[in-house]
């Protein structure tokens, strides 16, 4: 059994009660569904957790990476044997459908697997030097203290995806997670515990971003921070880290297009695009929010894709028959409702669904939408909602779509539903994104391989894969006469 109710911040192996304020957290699927209350870590709490992470370094690094692996696979493993019990908490703390937080769940202990496996796979090399008797290595050696501060709307698999490798490579952690998701974190970091981790190896402080994660990020303790969020403040993130040369990693966010060309499979286009744009109600930095379609086939997909929509079921996150729940906060609610009203205004727009839904539980219920008619430059189509929102592009030609679906400040994801093999490796090459799909949706990763932008979506190595080893080490390069 998971113990939802607020522990307070996990520091140096210790559950510290929260002295200060709380902050409530109730189900954005019903407000009488109350996950719990938690603290408000402030500068003392983050001090004393950047001090126990430091503490523990020395010995974790220089831990045998066979402890290192079988930790991690432990959490693995707790992660699965737990997994309905923790997706129900994440379902009810975050609002996806139960079906999706079981898969983020189960995800999330996939990353703690593969990087398990990490852990053990050979780093460095050895190679002669130019002069005659001396020898060359290159150790991969972990870069220290790491900071990292998830968003919520992957409560369990970001903080995974960020942790399991700075673990697996010898680093030490400070989470912070985002508040309105903190019930999750506590979850997996008394996962951490259970399994026997060093004290001080992985640490957890709550709080909300305004001030606990600009603390983190400027506290000299710090060596290299892992960011996931908006570009706002990923911006402050990275000129903070710079102004004090620390390591720093950045995801944000997307305005991902998913091109439909005459020649598509209208099925595949149909349900690439309503994953795409209203999975996990459209709050994921990869979601397809720019349909971006040619002429020929513009009215028969919009007519095909308002009929699919038409069949979700919006709805409180644990009935197993919402396909949809409800937008996570207020605020991310007031953002989606002021960009549906743009649209709305704008002459020659039609919007499709968009409407607020009424359950016998409170919540923020609203019916996906669809944008149809605006331009590529409208605001609604250039900047990023993470609403059930998603904008149609009407382009003429293959040349005009793949120049609208780069006409972008982001970066993350491109996709493209074509039957044409040569379209397809044309777009593959010059979609100006970070990972390229076809006839898939935008979003929806696999754990194996790196993730990560271009342009304004990202900054920093790629998260991830084999890849994740190049932010949480460093290397230092051996010179040896024997
Ligand atoms: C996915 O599409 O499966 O915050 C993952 C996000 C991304 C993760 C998306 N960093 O939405």
């Amino acid at each position: 059994m998971i113990d939802s109710a607020a522990r307070g911040h996990f520091v140096g192996g210790h559950w510290i009660r929260p002295t200060g304020d709380r902050t409530e957290r109730r189900s954005p699927s019903d407000d009488q569904d109350l996950i719990g209350a938690f603290g408000v870590g402030g500068r003392s709490e983050l001090d004393d957790a950047v001090t126990a992470a430091t503490a523990a370094r020395p010995r974790w690094a220089a831990a045998s990476p066979q402890v290192r692996a079988d930790l991690l696979e432990a959490v693995a493993a707790e992660i699965a044997g737990n997994a309905d019990d923790l997706a129900r908490l994440l379902s009810r703390e975050e609002g996806k459908t139960l079906a999706e937080a079981r898969a983020e769940v189960i995800r999330a202990s996939q990353l703690f697997r593969f990087f398990s496996g990490e852990a053990l796979r050979a780093s460095g090399d050895l190679q002669d030097s130019i002069r005659p008797g001396v020898e060359v290595g290159t150790l991969l050696e972990p870069v220290g203290v790491v900071g990292i501060i998830a968003p919520w709307n992957f409560p369990i698999a970001i903080p995974a995806w960020k942790s399991a490798p700075a673990l697996a490579f010898g680093n030490t952690v400070v989470l912070k997670p985002a508040q309105l998701v903190a019930g999750t974190a506590t979850a997996l970091a008394a996962i951490i515990e259970r399994v026997g981790f060093p004290p001080g190896v992985f640490n957890l402080v709550t709080g909300p971003g305004s001030a606990l994660g600009s603390a983190l990020v400027a506290h000299p303790g710090i060596d290299a921070i892992s960011f996931t969020g908006s570009q706002a403040v990923g911006r402050g993130v990275a000129q903070a880290a710079a102004s004090r040369l620390a390591r720093v990693q950045l995801e944000m966010g997307g305005k991902n297009p998913l091109v439909v060309l005459d020649d598509a499979d209208l099925d595949i286009a149909v349900s690439a695009a309503l994953d795409g744009a209203f999975a996990q109600t459209g709050q994921r930095c990869t979601a397809s929010s720019r349909l971006v379609v040619q002429d020929g086939i513009h009215d028969r997909f919009v007519e095909m894709l308002s009929r699919a929509m038409s069949e979700l079921r919006v709805g409180h996150s644990l009935d197993p028959a919402t396909t949809v729940g409800p937008v996570a906060s207020e605020s991310q609610l007031a953002t989606d409702e002021h960009y549906l009203a743009l649209a709305r205004e704008h002459p020659g727009v039609e919007v499709i669904g968009g409407h607020r839904v009424r359950r016998e539980t409170s919540g923020n219920f609203l019916a996906p939408a669809l944008l149809i008619g605006g331009d590529a430059d409208d605001r609604f189509n250039r900047e990023e909602i993470f609403g059930p929102i998603a904008g149609v592009i009407r382009v003429g030609d293959y040349d005009e779509a793949l120049h609208v679906a780069n006409d972008t400040e982001f970066g993350l994801v491109a996709g493209i539903c074509t039957t044409s093999l040569a379209r397809a490796a044309d777009f593959r090459r010059r979609a100006d994104a970070g990972m390229v799909m076809v006839n898939l949706p935008t979003a929806g990763v696999d754990p194996h391989v790196s993730f990560g932008g271009r342009k304004g979506s990202s900054y920093g190595p790629r998260e991830q894969g084999t890849s994740a080893r190049h932010f949480f080490t460093q290397q230092k390069t051996s010179y040896v006469r024997s």
